[in-house]
């Protein structure tokens, strides 16, 4: 018996558009870590904002629950079906408008991968400023979604910072936007603000106006091993000295070990003797290899220009997936005030120990003191770990998201992050927008 609904969504957006096949959505049924999954109603795939306005009314007359997926490549859990629900792939929402270099804005769909965001910037000469491993499959849906952040938040901010407009599909199909991307206008709470970090929660995004930045065309990493966290911190005030700064990223040296044996290539320095690695990237218009060379002065480090930067990228990028690629970790996104990071790494790294079989696998984004707390072999106690690095983070004055978002992986610890009159506020506009629950049951909110 034909189920009804995909009956009516197919009339909205025609037969292909609507997948139903158990082969074909497994791909849209299970997260990027195939971690999180669950079977989904029907995969539908809107093409303009008008069918996703159609698609969501139909959903919410059928009472049907949506999950808004874009690439996929969330890793809390907030972006496949749980059991049911009809996933909304704005993938086909591909919109790529001319680069306004006036206003240095540029109005996108949300379905755009952020690759392809670069590349439609660079073509106009400029830049998009985020910017992080998944970039060939991220959407910007997503990222403005997940709030995402990246290499480059020292220099531009988060995707917070680059959203100038938005428009989304609230649960009564309704269109709301605001894509002037005017720097001043004062009328009213600002609406692009309250779907970044959303996470599929209040409605739909599907086109984004977004700041585009120069494109520092001059680039030079480096890779500088420091004695501990606390040896990488205090070099933060010399590295923002330097205007050409680009990004700050931790590499603890077990994480740059399991990226170059998965990439079968040798460390780009012995990992033995640090403490901690900095890898420390510079754009700016002419180039920054001599600052950059100059501030490292005599501490051990590796310059790399051109290829070799590539190269210290690839190993950067692909440390997440090594680690996939030896087990399924317990993963956490924490973020503490820098000063406190070396003191959060160390009772980490003292719990994991008392864990046999415990791997702790650390990398982040140093200047925002945001580190990712990887720990393979630990699945059986992962409550435990998820307890104690969490409970941590908020003890020192932290965050449990720095740039992931909740998902469901976290919406129990909601409460405890942002108290309970806060919690009770969000969910009030949840509410308001969504009276019947329909965006994403389970994830930012625990039911
Ligand atoms: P999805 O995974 O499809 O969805 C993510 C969430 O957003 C879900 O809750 C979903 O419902 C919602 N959503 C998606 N599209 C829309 C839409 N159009 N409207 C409303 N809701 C929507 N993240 C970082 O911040 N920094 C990193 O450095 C980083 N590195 C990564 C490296 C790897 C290898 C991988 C796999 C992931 C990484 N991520 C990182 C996480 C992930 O890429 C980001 O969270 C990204 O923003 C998700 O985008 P997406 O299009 O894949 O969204
Ligand atoms: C990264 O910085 O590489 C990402 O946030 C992915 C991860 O944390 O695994
Ligand atoms: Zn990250």
């Amino acid at each position: 018996m034909t189920d009804s609904l995909v009956a009516a969504l197919r009339a909205v957006v025609g037969d292909a558009q609507v997948l139903t096949d158990a082969d074909v959505l497994v791909t849209y049924e299970n997260d990027w870590l195939n971690k999180y999954h669950g079977t989904a109603r029907c995969v539908v795939r809107p093409g303009t904002v008008e069918e996703t306005a159609a698609v969501v009314r139909a959903c919410a007359d059928a009472g049907a629950a949506i999950v808004p997926q874009g690439g996929n490549t969330g890793l809390v859990g907030g972006s496949v079906p749980r059991g049911g629900e009809v996933v909304l792939s704005t993938k086909r929402l591909t919109r790529l408008d001319p680069v306004d270099l006036s206003a240095m804005q540029v109005t996108v769909g949300a379905g755009v991968t952020i690759e392809a965001l670069q590349r439609h910037a660079r073509a106009a000469g400029v830049d998009f400023a985020v910017d992080w491993g998944a970039r060939a499959t991220a959407t910007v849906g997503g990222a403005v979604s997940t709030n995402a952040g990246g290499s480059r938040v020292v220099r531009f901010g988060t995707m917070r910072a680059q959203v100038v407009g938005v428009q989304a599909v609230l649960a009564d199909g309704s269109i709301v936007e605001q894509m002037h991307g005017l720097p001043k206008e004062t009328a009213g709470p600002y609406l692009p603000a309250m779907f970044v970090g959303s996470e599929g929660t209040l409605g739909v995004v599907t086109a984004v106006r977004l700041k585009v930045v120069p494109w520092y065309r001059h680039t030079a990493a480096a890779l500088v091993a420091c004695e501990s966290v606390a040896d990488a911190v205090a070099m933060l005030p010399t590295l923002r000295s330097l205007s050409s700064l680009d990004a700050v990223e931790l590499l603890m040296p077990e994480a740059v070990k399991v990226a170059c044996d998965h990439l079968g290539i040798g460390t780009p320095l012995p990992v033995d003797f640090a403490g901690a690695f900095v890898m420390v990237d510079c754009a700016a218009n002419d180039d920054p290899s001599q600052d950059l060379a100059r501030l490292i002065g005599d501490r051990r480090g590796v310059m790399a220009i051109g290829p070799q930067r590539d190269q210290l990228y690839r190993i950067r990028d692909h440390i997440t997936i090594a680690i996939g690629a030896k087990g399924t970790p317990v993963k956490l996104d924490v973020a503490v005030p820098v000063q406190r990071l070396a003191e959060l790494l160390d009772e980490v790294h003292d719990l994991i120990a008392g864990i046999d079989g415990g791997e702790l696998i650390v990398f982040g984004h140093l200047a925002e003191g945001n580190v990712h707390v990887n720990v393979l072999g630990a699945i059986d106690c992962a409550a435990e770990v998820t307890e104690f690095v969490l409970s941590t983070a908020i003890a020192l004055g932290g965050t449990i998201s720095a740039e992931h978002g909740i998902g469901i992986a976290k919406a129990h610890w909601l409460g405890r992050l942002k108290g309970d009159p806060t919690v009770a506020a969000l969910r009030a506009v949840k509410h308001a927008l969504d009276p019947q629950g329909i965006f994403n049951p389970g994830v930012l909110f625990p039911e």
